[in-house]
């Protein structure tokens, strides 16, 4: 898979990380890691058109330690092959609040429990067109 890392970026407490992107008109999945070192992710947000067993569903993880942690699935499925899609991510100091297009929100834990995270990278069928973060 082919992706993009973005290093030495801050995510912090009290932000907002909004990603707008174009999913592959023939898109399985994706996914938008964040994470404080290019090896391990707190937040692991991975939409899954068709993809690992899932039709239409996004799964959320961490990766620590050489492996994946247990799994979470929350939300609706608001994405859509070929089209552009929105995620907003509201980082408080407990959990990471996620936002999709048809107002769901996935409340996934802060597992690491760092107040700040410094390597974002997206991977997967989809191309991404803006992140920012204020
Ligand atoms: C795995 C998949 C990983 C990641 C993980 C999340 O099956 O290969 O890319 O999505 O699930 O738990």
């Amino acid at each position: 898979m082919a992706g993009m890392v973005v290093k030495n970026m801050s995510f912090k407490v009290g932000q907002t990380l909004t990603i707008v992107g174009k999913a592959q008109t023939d898109a399985t999945n994706f996914a938008l890691n964040v994470g404080p070192n290019e090896k391990d992710i707190t937040m692991h947000i991975n939409p899954r058109f068709n993809a690992h067993g899932d039709t239409n569903a996004v799964v959320c993880n961490s990766y620590q330690d050489g492996k994946w942690c247990e799994e979470h699935r929350e939300g609706g499925f608001p994405f859509h092959q070929g089209e552009e899609f929105k995620i907003n991510i509201l980082f408080t100091p407990a959990e990471f609040q996620v936002s999709l297009s048809d107002g769901s929100v996935i409340h996934f834990p802060n597992r690491m429990g760092a107040e700040k995270y410094s390597f974002i990278s997206f991977t997967g069928d989809a191309r991404v067109t803006s992140i920012e973060i204020k």
